[in-house]
């Protein structure tokens, strides 16, 4: 049984009490995932009242599991389920979230995601490239000659929105408002939220869908070469997606295309330079060429993973290494954690670039494998190698906080020096 302020494990009830807003936990959650897997790996988390799951075979399963899934409301009504009714004053946030393919389940996620993914080609986002490294050397022209910057705002923010925004074929002058309006729609996936936050999210999705729709309406008007005429005109056996399925569609992408990004290249860029320090290790040689690039950039997925958990609903009444779970009940799937298995990875908690031991899960797996993985991973491969190229002797000016989100695992600021 380990005990400290924030975190106690009972393992032979496998039950866990953990403080989710104590920044022991936040700011550094691998050590108490390594706890977690020393003892229990699936565990009752008391304080979020649902089983969670961390061992990589489990998650990694579960993910691709029938019998579970990202709605329930498909199969069963409220009233079944004790779910209370939608609020009136989220009203707009649920509109928005209805067509949501993170939010759907087959046969209408699978009709969805088809018609998505037949505009969201590799093709489209291979030609971004280019545009990525002009930005990237574009954003770096302009803090280079300070010798000094705070990443995240002057580079990290701007990238991932400008190229999700730029695939879709929204005008890069609207990258500001896109940044505050996902910002506000985000926080309704916080563990702990506020009225203030749900009215927030609530004013924002309303906002967000009144400009897509405004844009969706030029776009019928006249085609471009971009994504939103592409899902316009997309079509599958005669289908087409409905005007909410768009706008659903449009405001997840915007959303889910790059706070985790934003995460990602910061979370990356600060354990790079922290191993550098503690271990010695050189930036150079992480990217030295274009696979060893990839595989530094996996390794910091795997490491430091921006989106820690996903929940799923239990579809039908079953057993998973050994709990029973009944129809309605929610689990925790603590992707981050599932990284961090020492039963997969050896040493889990040691940065090292040439490991070869399989895929992260950090972007999911099954029917909502993350959709938007190619261009995540295209944008880090680019970006990374080209900050710490063009920023020879690049180091930490500060000691870096971590945001408390627990949801997002990602930096507050980044401040740097070269
Ligand atoms: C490092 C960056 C990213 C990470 C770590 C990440 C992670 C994830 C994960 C774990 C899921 C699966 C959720 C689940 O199973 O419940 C997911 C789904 C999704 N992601 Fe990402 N994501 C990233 C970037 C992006 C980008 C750039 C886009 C858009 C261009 C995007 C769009 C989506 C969408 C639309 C889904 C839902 C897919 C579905 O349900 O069928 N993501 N992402």
């Amino acid at each position: 049984m380990q005990d400290s302020s924030f975190l106690s494990i009972d393992p032979v009830e496998r039950s866990v009490s953990l403080d989710a807003g104590h920044p022991g936990f936040y700011q550094a959650p691998n050590p108490v995932y390594a706890a977690l897997h020393a003892q229990t790996p699936t565990f009752y988390w008391r304080e979020q009242r649902q089983w969670f799951f961390t061992g990589y075979d489990l998650v990694n399963s579960l993910l691709r599991d029938k019998r579970f899934g990202r709605q329930i409301l498909h199969i069963a009504s409220r009233e079944d389920l004790g779910v209370p009714e939608p609020l009136a004053h989220t009203r707009h946030f649920d509109k928005a979230e209805e067509w949501s393919l993170l939010e759907l389940e087959p046969p209408e996620h699978t009709r969805l995601r088809t018609l998505v993914n037949r505009a969201f080609v590799s093709r489209h986002v291979e030609k971004m490239s280019g545009e990525i490294t002009d930005l990237a050397n574009r954003l770096i022209d302009e803090f280079e000659p300070r010798g000094e910057t705070e990443l995240l705002s002057s580079f990290a923010d701007i990238i991932p929105v400008t190229m999700i925004a730029r695939m879709i074929g929204i005008p890069d002058a609207m990258g500001p408002q896109l940044l505050k309006w996902s910002h506000d729609y985000v926080g309704m996936y916080m563990f702990k939220r506020s009225r203030a936050d749900e009215e927030a999210a609530d004013r924002s999705a309303r906002e967000f869908a009144e400009y897509i729709s405004s844009v969706i309406a030029e776009r019928r008007r006249e085609p471009r070469d971009d994504l939103l005429s592409h899902m316009i005109h997309t079509e599958h056996k005669g289908q087409f997606l409905t005007e909410e399925e768009l706008i659903s569609t449009t405001i997840v992408l915007l959303n889910a295309g790059h706070e985790a990004t934003v995460h990602q290249i910061g979370n990356s860029v600060r354990i790079i330079l922290e191993e550098g320090l503690t271990s010695g290790l050189d930036p150079a040689d992480l990217f030295r060429d274009a696979g060893t690039t990839e595989r530094t950039v996996e390794e910091c997925l795997r490491i430091c993973a921006p989106v820690h958990i996903f929940q799923r609903y239990c579809l039908e009444a079953c057993e998973i290494d050994g709990v029973t779970l009944a129809r309605g009940d929610k689990i925790g799937l603590i992707l981050a954690a599932a990284n961090l298995d020492p039963r997969k990875f050896e040493n889990p908690l040691t940065f090292k670039a040439e490991r070869n031991e399989g895929a992260n899960l950090s972007f999911g797996a099954g029917i909502h494998f993350c959709i938007g993985a190619p261009l995540a991973r295209l944008e880090l491969n680019i970006v990374l190698p080209l900050l710490f190229k063009r920023l020879p002797g690049l180091k930490l000016a500060a000691s870096p906080q971590v945001k408390d989100v627990y949801h997002f695992h990602g930096l507050e600021r980044l401040d740097l020096t070269w």
